[in-house]
């Protein structure tokens, strides 16, 4: 039996996303749809990771002017698409000391053949490890930390951060067994982090980009065509659509006729999730027609769904002062959380 069985946690979610470049419609459909979704139903908090954001190299994350903007960008976007402050705590993580603090005793805890499996960590240093950060390779740490502060149970994460899922839990596990006799000592029962779920945002919400329906949505390509940013005018947005790339083919009857043909699998999946419908009720409704009035049509959808967060975004953008107030309230909310559960750690491990 796992140590998680005997002690119940509060279901509470958290999530983050880096301020580095500019969020699209992927982030939007794979996170931000879910995350105003929860709103509803859990205890909420939504971080802009701005400590991760400088992982990589100065020419990459862009120096503190970048940083200070980007900041206030994702807070934006993160109203504009339906985050309620009134609901969520809305915070970045470096207001919140305790994430670092938390983040050392886990360096002490995660084993250093934990990390070198890490994919993303190959992925992001490239051939040329010598040069990349500490902080590059302890990244998933500082998540595990992000998450654990909070106690938080449930996170909405893309497919590809379910290994530092992974890792958040081994280090939970690790941790409340390698202290069990203090956590009970102290009066915190059998456990005293939760291992945290992953809610893995499936296939159907992944939004490839519109030159390559092979590779993801990406800030990061050097094609604006790529992808729609969530900062794009009306006419940008129309324009992107309508130069997708796409087959030869018209568009088929039943989903199985997307198969092999990533770009028309796409755009339908993009439809269908700004419609909030399926992808076999947008074939119903297109299939059979030819691909030019779909791509209208789905011109029209993005137009109507996209360009008022457009507006939204920018007048957020425009006042920094209301974005500032915003992320101090939702820092005080988080620190009230994470404050307590850190001079916890801090008893537990002995520290006086
Ligand atoms: N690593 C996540 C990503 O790139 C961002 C992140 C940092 C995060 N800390 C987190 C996501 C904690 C969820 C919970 O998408």
């Amino acid at each position: 039996m796992t140590t998680e069985a005997k002690t119940s946690f509060t279901p509470r979610v958290l999530s983050g996303m880096q301020p580095t470049g500019n969020l699209h419609l992927g982030n939007y459909l794979g996170a931000m749809v879910n995350w105003v979704k929860m709103q509803a139903t859990h205890e909420t908090l939504y971080c802009v990771v701005d400590l991760h954001a400088i992982t990589q190299a100065i020419s990459v994350w862009g120096g503190p002017n970048e940083l200070r903007r980007a900041i206030r960008d994702v807070t934006a976007a993160y109203l504009a698409c339906g985050l309620d402050p009134k609901k969520s705590a809305i915070f970045n993580q470096s207001q919140i000391a305790e994430h670092s603090e938390l983040a050392w005793v886990f360096n002490c805890v995660a084993r250093i053949g934990w990390l070198d499996r890490m994919t993303q960590f190959k992925e992001k240093a490239g051939k040329d490890k010598e040069k990349a950060s500490v902080g590059l390779y302890d990244y998933p740490v500082l998540m595990a930390a992000d998450i654990l502060i909070y106690k938080a149970t449930s996170v909405p994460v893309g497919d590809d951060q379910k290994q530092h899922l992974e890792l958040t839990r081994d280090i939970a596990q690790k941790f409340n067994i390698d202290f069990a006799d203090s956590i009970r000592e102290q009066g915190f029962g059998d456990a005293y982090f939760p291992l945290p779920d992953p809610m893995i945002s499936g296939p159907a919400t992944r939004v490839m980009s519109l030159r390559d329906g092979t590779k993801k949505m990406s800030k990061s390509d050097p094609s604006d065509l790529s992808r729609i940013n969530l900062t794009d005018s009306a006419e940008d947005i129309a324009k992107k659509i309508r130069k997708a790339k796409t087959d030869a083919e018209g568009l088929p009857t039943e989903a199985t006729g997307l198969k092999g043909r990533p770009e028309a699998e796409n755009l339908v999946g993009i439809y269908a999730a700004l419609d909030g419908n399926s992808v076999e009720g947008v074939l119903k409704q297109y299939g059979g027609g030819q691909f030019s009035t779909f791509k209208n049509a789905l011109a029209d959808l993005a137009v109507a769904k996209l360009a008022p967060i457009a507006g939204e975004m920018n007048r957020y953008i425009a006042d920094p002062g209301y974005i500032e107030g915003v992320l101090k309230d939702g820092a005080n909310r988080a620190r009230a959380i994470a404050a307590p559960v850190m001079a916890d750690v801090r008893k537990i491990m002995g520290f006086v």
